[in-house]
């Protein structure tokens, strides 16, 4: 952070899913103001997240809620050095708001603008609480889109050791909850299903467990959690909750294995850290913990506000960027995918995050 005076004050907009997200971040690490709406109520009567209902929302609350953290903070966008929003991936409606946003208060307070992508967010979020952790460190991210691991050998610099092949973590933890009948949004609820369920009460597969394949795959144990509660006579709260645990601990042992295996490649680690809003689960960061525990490693985990989505992660990529001059132009484009280690190996399979 030489580059950048510790004063510096950075505006972060994110808008790439069903929360609107603001904040206003110093390069001291200090969290000025910020604000998260939630899109719940909008998206929970469809048991998942409407793109077009996400923008709509977006619209309407992203100008209210600049104002407010503006107004909160008692700063104006003249005091503000720089505005970073997310410019993908992500649902291709609220990234274009969110972006075309601050492009145009770049643009009228003449500020640089700083184009974010959205896993960066994620990937840097723990060094925003956590002024200690050094690069590179290998990062699980895991989030309702992605479920990957990562060598984060810098800003801008990393190396995709492995993803899935198919569902996100995430992806899975809200599918199996709709099957449950257990509510919306979906990775809460089954971890709250789960603290009073059997975690051996049903024997699910682990896929690629204890393989050689690097990557991480999830619809198979998702079609089993499926088969389980069709074939179930009793469907009463008790047996949702067994079944929840018994998926969740499915998903503890895919995710401690692979990321086991990552930190075998990755001798120069100097951390595991979890991001993402899967990473909000305590069942799996107790889990990393104690793999990190057995490297030797320290374990480093944002805390739940920071691990889902919120536009404080994205005004502190702004500022690891803006420090090293890494700064966009008005001409930076939304983009629905934006793998943030393009050289990374295409997997096969089908609904391949980037
Ligand atoms: O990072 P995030 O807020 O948005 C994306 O970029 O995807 O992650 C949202 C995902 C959702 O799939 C949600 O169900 C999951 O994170 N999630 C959880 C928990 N809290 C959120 N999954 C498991 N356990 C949780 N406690
Ligand atoms: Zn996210």
């Amino acid at each position: 952070m030489s580059a950048l005076a510790p004063g510096s004050l950075i505006l972060g907009i994110e808008s790439s899913c069903d929360e609107t997200a603001v904040a206003l971040v110093r390069a001291d690490r200090t969290i000025v103001a910020q604000a998260v709406a939630s899109q719940d109520a909008e998206h929970r009567p469809f048991g998942g997240v409407v793109p077009e209902l996400a923008a709509r929302a977006h619209v309407e609350r992203l100008t209210p809620m600049i104002e407010a953290v503006l107004a909160d903070a008692g700063i104006t966008l003249a005091q503000v050095d720089a505005i970073a929003a997310t410019a993908g991936p992500g649902l291709i409606g609220g990234v274009m708001i969110g972006l075309v946003t601050a492009k145009a208060l770049s643009f009228a307070a003449n500020k640089p603008l700083l184009a974010i992508n959205h896993l960066e967010g994620h990937a840097l979020s723990p060094r925003l609480v956590d002024s200690g952790l050094q690069f590179p460190y290998l990062l699980l991210l895991v989030s309702g889109g992605h479920c990957q691991l990562l060598a984060v050998d810098g800003v801008g610099q990393f190396r995709r050791l492995a993803t899935t092949i198919d569902d996100a973590a995430g992806e899975a933890f809200d599918k199996v909850a709709k099957i449950l009948g257990l509510g919306f949004p979906g990775g809460p609820a089954v971890e709250r299903a789960a603290k009073t369920g059997n975690p051996f009460a049903h024997k699910l597969p682990r896929p690629l467990l204890h393989t050689d394949e690097p990557h991480f795959s999830f619809a198979g144990l998702k079609s089993a959690v499926l088969r389980a509660w069709a074939a179930a006579t009793d469907k009463s709260p008790q047996a949702a909750a067994d079944l929840a645990a018994s998926f969740q601990a499915a998903v503890v042992d895919c995710l401690t294995d692979r990321t086991r295996r990552a930190l075998a490649v990755m001798p120069e680690a100097t951390a595991l850290v979890v991001a993402g809003g899967v990473a909000a689960n305590t069942a799996i960061r107790e889990a990393l913990r104690s793999v990190a525990v057995g490297a030797g490693l320290p374990f480093v985990a944002p805390p739940l506000w920071l691990c889902t989505d919120n536009a404080a992660m994205i005004a502190w990529a702004g500022a690891e960027r803006l420090a090293l001059g890494l700064v966009d132009g008005l001409d930076a484009v939304a983009r629905p995918r934006w793998p943030l280690d393009p050289d990374g190996e295409t997997v096969r399979g089908a609904g391949v995050k980037a």
